[in-house]
């Protein structure tokens, strides 16, 4: 029996992978304003550079007349390659195939490259679009998504993980993206739920739809399960191009240094005038954070959720810091509990992959109330400030204004092993601010006065000269220098400098406790 020309059947396997769930599915992908699994691959990866494995895997079952339905591939795409010349491994869901659903040998295609890119110490980003569980392999298909949660959680602190939900993500699927350190979402295409709306409706008569319930928007400013927003797909796969930049490939590798063009010391004078003098008085915190670092660029995390604390990555000397900063401009920067999980998982990430923290701090402390104390802000709180105590990665805190109570040593005080603190002459360090602290120590007094008023706000300014300015904290060495906003760049650029070679341990342990 000839053999056959053996490059013709390989071009003929190629040809069938290519063309995936075919013509009809890929047009119905993309009239759903989607690309496919393969068009996202290339447009993540450096041009050309993707090399695929496995791509004619395809899947075991016999049932419900699966036998005919092999399609090379099986419904994921996987392989390695560049994102500006930096191995990355990807796996990209292909919703065209079986709904992108996940089966036996499809799971074990995922492994494979998460534990290529683990050996390899290189990031995964997986970019999610299916229908879940293959219905037709039931309990195998289950095992495939659990040896999938196991790798996410052994490669945690190890590779930076990165998930894209560009389509469905339901059930249990869910849980992968939710381990992994960082989840695009894509508006209007993307979806996320552990029960849909049928079920919600039968069990809680609740009436939501997809998009109110999971939808890309719902996620980033509601639950916070989702950490960027995505116009499409393009602008989602160059959001995660972006990212990566600033992130080492693993957790034995210094954060990549870029060419800076912005001059180290540059002064900005508009700095001393930003943080109004009045305590009541808003600012934007993000235009000081931009005024300092390298071009004026933030990658903002979790832009749209909790938004009283602004987290995310910039440069400063072309090197990647993580920024942890208070907003006076969204609930006078007040910690709540949102904002308290968002940074600690944030200072959490920071200190895996070895990136230098940069606190900029106006706070008036934790947010009052019942529903704050009955949600657990003590146990919430507590997160915040176990991260940050935890950290050893430079840390550099800059106290632009108010650092009153539990907020000032929850936000990298020195106290907690913070390197260098800096604060503006504008600072206000106090167990509390001066109205609520001069209510207090003068209640009795002020009930008793014929001109209350009078005496309360001499007591105020007599409180404010006395303790709540930066000299007392200074005069104790908890902060390290008093300086002028405008040298803000320069100062940390100096303090960052020198702890290049920070070395700092915590003690043996199996893992500690955070209060989770
Ligand atoms: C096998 C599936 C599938 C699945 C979709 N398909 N989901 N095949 N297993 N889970 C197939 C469909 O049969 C169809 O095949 C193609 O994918 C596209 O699906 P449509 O329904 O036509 O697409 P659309 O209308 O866009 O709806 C998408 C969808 C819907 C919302 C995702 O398909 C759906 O609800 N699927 C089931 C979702 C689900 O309940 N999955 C299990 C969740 S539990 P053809 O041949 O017509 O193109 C789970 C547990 C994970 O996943 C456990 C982890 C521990």
């Amino acid at each position: 029996m000839p053999k056959g020309d053996p490059f013709s059947k390989l071009e003929e396997r190629n040809r069938r992978a290519t063309e995936a769930g075919g013509e009809a599915r890929i047009e119905r992908q993309h009239a759903a304003g989607k690309l496919t699994a393969r068009e996202r691959v290339d447009a993540l990866l450096d041009e050309d550079s993707f090399e695929e494995l496995g791509r004619f895997v395809t899947h075991r079952s016999h049932d419900f007349g699966m036998e005919e339905t092999k399609v090379p591939g099986d419904g994921v795409v996987t392989g390695y390659g560049r994102v500006d010349g930096r191995l990355v491994y990807v796996f990209a869901q292909d919703f065209t195939i079986f709904g992108g659903s996940l089966s036996e040998a499809y799971a074990e295609k995922v492994c494979k490259v998460m534990d290529l890119a683990m050996r390899q110490g290189a990031p995964i980003v997986g970019l999610n679009d299916s229908g879940g569980a293959r219905i037709q392999e039931g309990v195998v298909s289950l095992a495939g998504y659990a040896d999938i949660f196991l790798k996410n959680t052994l490669a945690s602190g190890v590779v930076p993980q990165l998930s894209a939900i560009m389509g469905p993500c339901a059930g249990g699927a869910v849980y992968s993206p939710a381990i992994t350190d960082f989840t695009y979402m894509v508006r209007d295409t993307s979806f996320m739920f552990v029960t849909g709306p049928d079920v919600i409706k039968t069990v809680t008569h609740e009436q939501v739809t997809m998009e109110q319930l999971g939808g890309a928007t719902t996620h980033n400013e509601v639950s916070g399960n989702a950490h960027f927003l995505a116009e499409d797909d393009r602008h989602c796969l160059a959001g995660i191009r972006e990212l990566l930049s600033y992130l080492p490939s693993n957790n034995l590798e210094d954060p990549p240094v870029v060419e800076s063009s912005d001059p180290w010391d540059r002064e900005d004078k508009a700095l001393d005038k930003l943080v109004p003098v009045e305590p009541d008085q808003p600012y934007d915190m993000k235009e000081l954070i931009r005024t300092v670092v390298d071009d004026g660029i933030l990658v903002e995390v979790h832009e749209h959720y909790a938004q009283n604390l602004v987290v995310g990555f910039a440069r400063l000397d072309g090197r990647s810091i993580g920024v942890v900063a208070n907003q006076p401009a969204v609930m006078a920067g007040v910690l709540d509990i949102n904002a308290s999980v968002k940074g600690a998982r944030f200072v959490r990430f920071c200190d895996a992959f070895g990136i230098p923290l940069v606190v900029f701090e106006d706070v008036p402390g934790f947010l009052p109330g019942t529903d704050q104390e009955w949600g657990g802000i003590i146990r919430h709180g507590a997160k915040l400030l176990f991260s940050f105590a935890e950290a050893t990665v430079p840390k550099v805190t800059v106290i632009t204004r108010k650092a009153y109570g539990g907020a000032y040593c929850v936000m990298a005080s020195k106290h907690i092993r913070t390197d260098v603190n800096f604060a503006y002459p504008t600072a206000e360090i106090a167990v509390m601010g001066p109205e609520g602290a001069v209510n207090i120590l003068y209640k009795r007094e002020l009930a008793e006065a014929k001109d209350p008023e009078a005496l309360r706000s001499e007591k105020i300014t007599e409180f404010r000269d006395k303790l709540a300015n930066p000299y007392v904290a200074a005069e104790r060495g908890y902060i390290d220098e008093v300086i002028e906003p405008r040298r803000t760049r320069a100062k940390l650029i100096t303090a960052l400098r020198s702890l290049e070679t920070k070395r700092d341990k915590n003690p043996p342990k199996k893992h500690g406790n955070i209060p989770l």
